[in-house]
């Protein structure tokens, strides 16, 4: 009788005991999983890829300057008029890019830094979302680097840059990965690279070209750090010889794979086009290079308004840059109300602008944008490589007036 009772105890305390892990299990590990996979893994929605001309053989970049997001429709506008003052908010930054967006209908948009202001919010992923979150509705594929105030929230620069390379439709990546097998400049790799954000787009040609293979446009983008103590003195970040060291490789990859492609395709009408290297690249960071300060400025067209701010660093980008032969324009940020392109030893230097209500900026002077585009030569029967590249700007006023079009490389001149 007293083993019998004892073993049903034991074999109801057993069965309580299964009951209660069992409901334990479900309760937290089973359901906290269901509940997160249905509210916070999503995953990440692919633009149509790779980049490549359209079929009307033009490809369209706007470049978005200094966006200075904070916290959404908490955060003020700063130099605004009066008049406008009262209902300024980052909602406004937010309409000018679905206006910009809605208007010039890029196939891309790059955004050049200092694309959320880090004191204004208590958490940057929010901000993150704020800022890129009309890129995000729009589909469009698009890229960021970072300036000297997204990181001073919530996020390091290198969380930052993760971040930013899982959202929705963005094509921006952390650095160089040495598995890239579709890098042709996965040989260059250099083992350390300095910053988080540098890395290489390339934009394919025209669909049924014999160039719909091939990088016709590279696109570099380049992270020119936040800010240094150089000496004792406080200065602003530059780009550091690991990342020229970087960037030379890429550039020369595709003079070599470039050479390699017409060496195998003997049948390619052999006009004046062939004889083409390298493909033309542009290149996008925030900080302005010491050498804008200097300002030995062959032409410049646009407003030139307040002192460069650039880093006392001077670590060859002009020079690296001349002699890659490539880059045949550079889109910076950082100075709000210098939205000027100056011609540096053939290369043009183009600022976006200030874009952001919550960046400094002049009442009364509209915010402002870029727009890149790439216009490709018609061969006898399909397109070919890139013939021209221009750029203009549009302001954020009524019309979204369109000023200063320029062309920055032809072809033809260049030779
Ligand atoms: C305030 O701004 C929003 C958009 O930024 C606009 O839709 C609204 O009409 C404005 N209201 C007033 C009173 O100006
Ligand atoms: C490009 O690649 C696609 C798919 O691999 C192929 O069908 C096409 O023939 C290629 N075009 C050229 C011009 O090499």
């Amino acid at each position: 009788m007293e083993s019998v009772s004892q073993k049903t105890w034991m074999h109801s305390f057993l069965y309580l005991t299964f009951i209660a892990l069992s409901v334990y299990l479900l309760q937290t590990l089973i359901s906290k999983n269901l509940i997160f996979s249905h509210e916070h893994v999503t995953v990440k929605k692919q633009p149509d890829l790779p980049l490549r001309f359209r079929s009307d053989g033009t490809f369209k970049i706007l470049q978005v300057a200094d966006m200075h997001y904070g916290n959404g429709i908490l955060t003020r506008c700063r130099d605004v008029l009066a008049s406008e003052f009262d209902n300024c908010t980052d909602l406004n930054t937010v309409r000018f890019l679905r206006r910009m967006i809605e208007a010039e209908k890029p196939d891309f948009i790059a955004f050049t830094g200092d694309n959320i202001f880090g004191s204004s919010t208590p958490d940057a992923a929010e901000s993150l979302f704020g800022a890129f979150g009309p890129a995000m509705e729009s589909g469009l594929p698009w890229a960021a680097v970072l300036g000297n105030h997204d990181q001073e929230s919530t996020m390091t620069r290198e969380e930052l840059m993760s971040f930013i390379s899982l959202m929705d439709y963005s094509v921006s990546q952390i650095n160089p990965s040495a598995d890239d097998t579709s890098d042709p400049g996965k040989e260059h790799l250099v083992s350390y690279i300095d910053g988080f954000g540098n890395y290489n787009l390339r934009v394919l040609g025209a669909p049924g070209s014999h160039l719909a293979n091939s990088s016709i446009l590279n696109l570099y983008f380049l992270d020119s750090g936040d800010r240094a103590v150089v000496e004792g003195v406080r200065t602003y970040g530059w780009i550091k010889e690991s990342q020229l060291v970087w960037l030379r490789g890429v550039s020369q990859s595709f003079q070599v794979t470039h050479r390699q492609d017409q060496n195998q395709d003997n049948d390619q009408p052999s006009d004046t086009f062939s004889v083409q290297v390298t493909p033309p690249a542009l290149a996008f960071f925030h900080i302005p290079i010491p050498e804008i300060r200097q300002g030995y400025f062959k032409e410049i067209i646009g407003q030139y308004q307040e002192y460069v701010a650039c880093s006392s660093v001077h670590s060859g980008v002009l020079q690296t840059l001349v002699s890659m032969g490539d880059v045949k324009a550079v889109f910076i940020g950082h100075d709000h109300t210098n939205e000027f392109c100056g011609n540096l030893n053939d290369i043009w230097f183009c600022y976006g602008g200030g874009f952001g209500y919550h960046g400094y900026g002049r009442a009364g002077w509209p915010r402002r944008a870029r727009v890149i585009l790439a216009e490709l030569v018609k061969g006898e029967n399909a397109w070919m490589g890139v013939e021209k590249i221009k750029t203009w700007k549009r302001l954020d006023d009524e019309k979204l007036s369109k000023i200063d079009e320029q062309v920055l490389w032809d072809r033809q001149s260049s030779k």
